[in-house]
């Protein structure tokens, strides 16, 4: 029995030395571990003699109780006792890397501003959606040949009895007839921002990407307060001073169709940087996408009458106005997670 009486004095004396929690640790080891000593003393068992077994168990176990209860009360104490160590409040905290938006939503985020200031409702149609909305609404029936122009990715799943196939859409311009069914009556100012996929890989293109969708529809609309529009985007967007010029083009879901050009942003439209050729446009312009006075047909398909209203659109690729604008040359970084890059911005 000596031995325990030994044993328990020895805890007394080491646990009245500790002062902070680590050393606590060791001492609940020494004692409580797999290998402490209270379970060598419970080991020990076997050299007891028969008759003195039950006590000693007994015993053992009262100890054990009352070194976990020391201990535990330790803890406690150890733990509510204040550091007396100074501590500076005024001292600055600590400072964590600060993340930041994606370079794409950034972007997003400020094309719907600039949009918004001028009465633009932003909205986000389906990035998956019938071949109904991405096609035959927009005046391109089954099977018509300007379908092949977007390349598109279909859906493996059933198709729906009157809007078809399921379709991974390849431009925002699914957006139309749903806004003017969404809206019935004029007018309708949609900015639809959404993600788009063509079966592209190169340093101007990504399978998935941006597009921002203007859809305008309301009495007496024509090119000119299309083209005041895009003005008023361009200045905003890549600073005052850009213009913007419309050159003939053809969709089936405007008539009559433009792509547009932005003077760059590089060389401001002159073509020429320190006498030599600018080597972003080499013209001065830049292409920025397509645009054009909403075709009667959408119009009608989306429940609107064209002898009462009319209504132009435009469809621009996001990471396309990023690039023009900071002259970027890669729009594979935007996605290559690449920390350096996306920092910049
Ligand atoms: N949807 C066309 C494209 O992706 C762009 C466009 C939109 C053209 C609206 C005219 C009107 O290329």
């Amino acid at each position: 029995m000596s031995n325990l009486d030994n044993l328990k004095q020895e805890f007394n004396k080491n646990l009245s030395q500790i002062s902070n929690s680590e050393q606590l640790t060791a001492l609940h080891i020494k004692y409580l571990g797999r290998n402490g000593l209270i379970n060598d003393l419970l080991k020990k068992i076997k050299e007891i003699p028969n008759e003195e077994k039950k006590q000693y168990g007994t015993q053992v176990n009262l100890l054990k109780k009352e070194i976990e209860e020391k201990i535990n009360a330790k803890t406690k104490e150890l733990s509510s006792k204040k550091s007396d160590k100074f501590f500076d409040k005024t001292m600055p905290g600590k400072q964590y890397p600060k993340g930041s938006s994606h370079i794409i939503s950034y972007a997003i985020e400020e094309i719907t501003k600039i949009f918004e200031k001028i009465s633009f409702i932003r909205v986000s149609y389906p990035e998956v959606d019938w071949e109904y909305s991405a096609f035959e609404s927009l005046n391109m029936p089954k099977g018509h040949p300007a379908r092949d122009d977007f390349e598109t990715s279909y859906i493996d799943t059933p198709p729906h009895p009157k809007f078809g196939k399921m379709v991974l859409t390849p431009h925002t311009s699914n957006g139309q007839n749903r806004e003017m069914r969404r809206v019935k009556n004029p007018p309708i100012r949609m900015i639809n921002i959404s993600k788009c996929y063509r079966p592209n890989w190169d340093a101007t293109h990504t399978p998935m990407f941006y597009q921002f969708e203007g859809l305008c529809v309301d009495k007496d609309i024509n090119i000119t307060n299309l083209k005041g529009t895009l003005d008023y985007f361009a200045e905003k967007y890549f600073g005052r001073g850009t213009k913007t010029r419309l050159r003939p083009h053809h969709f089936q879901f405007t008539e009559p169709s433009f792509e547009v050009d932005v003077t760059c942003t590089v060389c401001k439209g002159s073509a020429k940087v320190n006498g030599k050729k600018c080597k972003v446009c080499k013209s001065g312009w830049l292409e920025l996408g397509g645009t054009g006075m909403v075709h009667p047909n959408v119009l009608k398909e989306g429940g609107i009458n064209p002898n009462e209203f009319t209504g132009w659109a435009f469809g621009f690729g996001i990471e396309r106005v990023i690039m023009m604008k900071y002259g970027l040359d890669d729009i594979r970084n935007y996605y290559g997670g690449d920390i350096r890059f996306l920092e910049q911005f």
